[in-house]
């Protein structure tokens, strides 16, 4: 018999709604869309748990109106939708699905810097378009990868696994973070730099640091401007870690080689000019959407969810101090 009333913000792989559906009673949003603020508010209103993703907000006034929840899981490793304080001081436990994609974004990341070093959708496109004359000697130029430097911003699991995937190109890597990282030296040999020094060395920098006031616009213009002209910026973490609008006019001021984008500042929304420039690669948020990634993050929310809805520690709790 179903215990709890659980909200699903919106359908995840069947793994997990499987895991979650002989204990609960569960409403899951019919739409193949985030959730209005209006539906998300007047849903979770009466229910015991949510099952949330990084396009739900779970602030004060959410938790103000839903009153009954004893815990929500966020369907992603990321949690800057949530205000962690906020729910902390309420005693209200959150949890995040870290580990499970850490390969599939470290891939994707991969995959953007040769996308976009190799200029493989420019190529495709022509390709498509039936102009292509054959084989010319300057046709689509693009940058070395093996043996060039690799700058990793923010060295945690992703940011490792990035780095880790370099030794099969003989790269130099370099990494800045708040910490050091032994493991990460000990393994690739990463040197340990400030973030200029990363800027001015890098052939390649892949940003993996979370979205928090002091990363937000992380890189401005005038980060651009401290990078090789010609580098490549790859970033598979969150949108707003670069100041969006400044990109597009680095890259059409030739500050840097090219991007890859996985995430934007104001998704859905890419900024004016992004969409236009031949330099950028850009995917939809895509990076953790593997078959393996994506089940695996539904039964790590579901396994979360059900741990706090018995009230007992979830696994992946990301505020501990509830249950002191
Ligand atoms: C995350 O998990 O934070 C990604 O952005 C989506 O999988």
């Amino acid at each position: 018999m179903a215990k709890w009333n659980v909200l699903v913000t919106r359908r995840i792989p069947e793994e997990g709604l499987e895991l979650l559906a002989p204990h609960c009673a569960l409403e899951l949003n019919p739409q193949d869309r985030p959730m209005t603020r209006a539906e998300l508010l007047a849903s979770a209103a009466d229910k015991d748990g949510v099952l949330c993703l990084l396009t739900d907000r779970i602030d004060a006034e959410l938790l103000d109106t839903a009153t009954k929840v004893k815990g929500f899981a966020n369907y992603a490793v990321g949690f800057d939708n949530m205000d962690v304080p906020e729910a902390t001081r309420r005693r209200i436990p959150l949890s995040n699905t870290p580990d499970v994609l850490t390969d599939a974004t470290a891939d994707m990341a991969w995959a953007l810097l040769f996308a976009v070093a190799r200029r493989v959708v420019e190529s495709d496109a022509v390709m498509r378009s039936g102009t292509w004359q054959g084989w010319g000697p300057l046709q689509f130029i693009g940058g070395d990868i093996t043996g060039a430097t690799l700058g990793i911003v923010g060295a945690g699991r992703i940011g490792t696994a990035m780095a880790a995937r370099s030794k099969g190109f003989g790269m130099r890597v370099l990494y800045t973070d708040a910490r050091r990282n032994d493991a990460l030296e000990h393994d690739t040999g990463a040197r340990f730099v400030d973030f200029d020094e990363l800027l001015r060395l890098s052939d390649y920098v892949s940003v993996h640091v979370p979205l928090l006031p002091e990363t937000r616009h992380l890189f401005s213009y005038e980060a651009f401007g401290k990078m090789k002209k010609s580098a490549y910026l790859i970033n598979t973490s969150r949108g707003p870690v670069l100041d969006e609008a400044a990109l597009v006019v680095a890259l059409k001021d030739g500050l840097l080689a090219g991007a890859g984008l996985d995430v934007y500042e104001r998704e859905p929304a890419i900024a004016e000019g992004l969409a236009a420039l031949p330099n950028a690669v850009l995917t939809p948020h895509t990076a953790s959407a593997t078959f393996a990634s994506r089940r695996g993050m539904a039964l790590k929310a579901a396994t979360n969810l059900l741990a706090m809805l018995r009230g007992e520690r979830a696994p992946d709790c990301l505020n501990p101090e509830v249950y002191g």
